[in-house]
């Protein structure tokens, strides 16, 4: 056993999901409300990005200092160290938010009550589940006029494929929102919506529901609803393993208002209870658990120009396993080079500072000069790299064009750097040397244009390029593979570790390629194995 056992065991990191306005940002605020790590409401600003147009550069930059300071909030409770990796809000990003979930122990989901599930949290979820991510949800808003919530919890489990197993009950929706029972602990916690900023204290403990108890707090209708709601409750959903939620199977629910602080005391309660602490990861060569005695980590967020005047960039690495100490040579993998850091940073809430020692679970800020990408690993000498941060294909796909050929070795620098970053993807034609540029979203091609020319003084522009997916290619048969690059040639490109990738226009072209060519393995995700 390692000696800083109980530092591993008493962390929690996790990322809070949604759809874009279901509530993520005001349920982080009160969390660390919660935790004191702020004091006021209003602290955590959104990092939605609510227009989409070329007049929001502006509010795209800010943007990106706003989320380096949020990309990771920690503070303390109850003992426990809790760090939440947060999320961005806008769809075009979902590609980051895929790579955040891949540094995090666990998720909360967040859905509106009035909306029930919605896109975002459809795809998500998936990704949690490519993961087994265990998942617990809380159901906002219950101040409006919602959903009832055994629809709710029907379609999450049928859209989402998640079992759910809800440990608070609503009582009563909207204008008539009495409160929440909890399912478990027995307890009656009532809604007062004037008491948005301070602590539920409104609890009362009723042991048995059929007790008169219930009836002189929530009155006799409602009291009755609620006892026939945990009825059915106990008669349609199973008893709640926490091994299963572990496993990713089964989804504990939780019911509140985020805004009036109401149901985040039992969420926060029962998160830090059975969440899981830090667990470890697959890499090449073998399994590194969380206890495993050296230090590991890997880069799954890279954030530049923190401060427009210096180029300097941060590289979030997650720490797998072992102490991470300030100023001791670390192994960067890829490089095979020995790096030393003398000023990582951690994030309190909101606040940056130095730190002498990091451990397993714990996110810390690393400054760099361009030797990081995303998927870096850094070991105590070991030679492995972790697996599982992989890019998918994108849905955008258009050719750079020059705008100033003075500038071409900047503009070649800056693509190289800010597809490092994970902005978006580059690809290369070696029929004809251009270059394409893969996103997730329109909006990324914003975010290019607009840091090339202030990060690097190149100009560009963008040509429209009708492809479906880029599909890696992988085969045992090498002349077979050269033979399709052979056919296919004006639809080959290559990624920036050099492999070749196919450029489908359609999926019925995929598909006729897959067919005439059974020896290839086509991939619209760049991790195979
Ligand atoms: P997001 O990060 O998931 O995109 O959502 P965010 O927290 O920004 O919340 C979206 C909107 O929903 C905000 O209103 C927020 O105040 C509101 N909201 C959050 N929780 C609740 C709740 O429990 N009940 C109700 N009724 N509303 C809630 P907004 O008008 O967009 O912004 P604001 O001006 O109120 O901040």
């Amino acid at each position: 056993m390692v000696p800083w056992m109980n530092e591993i065991q008493r962390r929690r990191t996790f990322a809070i999901i949604a759809h874009p306005d279901a509530g993520k940002t005001t349920l982080t605020e009160k969390l660390l409300l919660f935790g004191g790590a702020i004091q006021i409401a209003g602290a955590v600003k959104s990092n939605k990005i609510n227009r989409s147009t070329t007049s929001d550069f502006l509010e795209i930059e800010k943007q990106r200092g706003i989320s380096v300071s949020t990309s990771v909030m920690a503070f303390e409770y109850k003992g426990y160290k809790i760090n939440i990796l947060d999320t961005p809000g806008h769809e075009d990003f979902a590609e980051d938010t895929y790579r955040t979930l891949t540094a995090v122990d666990s998720v909360i989901m967040v859905i509106d009550c009035v909306k029930g599930v919605e896109s975002q949290t459809r795809k998500l979820l998936e990704v949690c589940r490519m993961r087994n991510t265990p998942v617990i949800v809380f159901i906002n808003k219950l101040d409006r006029e919602g959903r009832d919530p055994f629809d709710l919890l029907d379609e999450i489990e049928k859209e989402l494929k998640i079992k759910v197993f809800p440990m608070t009950w609503p009582i009563g929706i909207g204008k008539s929102f009495k409160g929440v029972y909890h399912l478990h602990d027995k307890q009656l916690n009532l809604f007062n919506n004037e008491n948005k900023f301070v602590r539920a204290e409104n609890i009362v403990s009723i042991k048995d529901i059929h007790s008169n108890e219930l009836d002189n707090n929530l009155g006799e209708n409602f009291a009755q609803k609620l006892r026939e709601d945990v009825e059915i409750i106990q008669s349609v959903y199973d008893v709640f393993e926490k091994e299963e939620y572990l496993k990713g199977n089964i989804s504990p629910v939780f019911f509140g208002s985020a805004v009036n602080n109401f149901g985040i005391q039992e969420l926060l309660d029962t998160f830090v209870e059975i969440a899981p602490a830090p667990t470890g990861r697959q890499s090449d060569k073998k399994w590194i658990p969380s206890d495993y005695p050296q230090f590991t980590g890997f880069v799954f967020k890279i954030h530049a120009n923190l401060d427009p005047r210096h180029r300097d960039r941060i590289a979030f690495l997650r720490i797998v396993s072992g102490k991470f100490e300030r100023n001791k040579n670390y192994f960067h993998t890829r490089h095979k080079k020995w790096l030393k850091f003398s000023n990582p940073t951690a994030f309190m809430a909101q606040q940056k500072s130095v730190i002498d020692e990091a451990y397993p679970g714990d996110v810390i800020g690393l400054y760099d000069s361009g030797n990081f990408k995303i998927g870096d690993t850094l070991t105590e000498g070991e030679d492995l790299q972790f697996k599982g941060i992989p890019a998918f294909s994108p849905e955008v796909f258009k050719y750079v064009v020059n705008k100033d050929p003075m500038k071409t070795k900047q503009l070649q620098k800056g693509l190289e750097q800010l597809t490092d970053e994970g902005v978006a993807q580059l690809f290369s034609k070696k029929t004809d040397n251009r270059k394409i540029v893969g996103t997730v979203g329109q909006l990324q091609f914003e975010v290019l244009q607009h840091r090339l020319a202030h990060e690097y003084s190149a100009k560009c522009d963008f040509d429209s390029l009708p492809i479906y997916k880029a599909v890696w290619l992988v085969s045992d048969n090498d002349k077979k593979l050269q033979e399709f690059i052979n056919d296919k040639a004006q639809y080959i490109a290559y990624d920036k570790l050099n492999r070749p990738v196919f450029l489908a226009e359609s999926a019925w072209l995929l598909q006729m390629a897959q067919e005439k060519y059974p020896e290839i393995k086509f991939f619209t995700m760049n991790e195979f194995d």
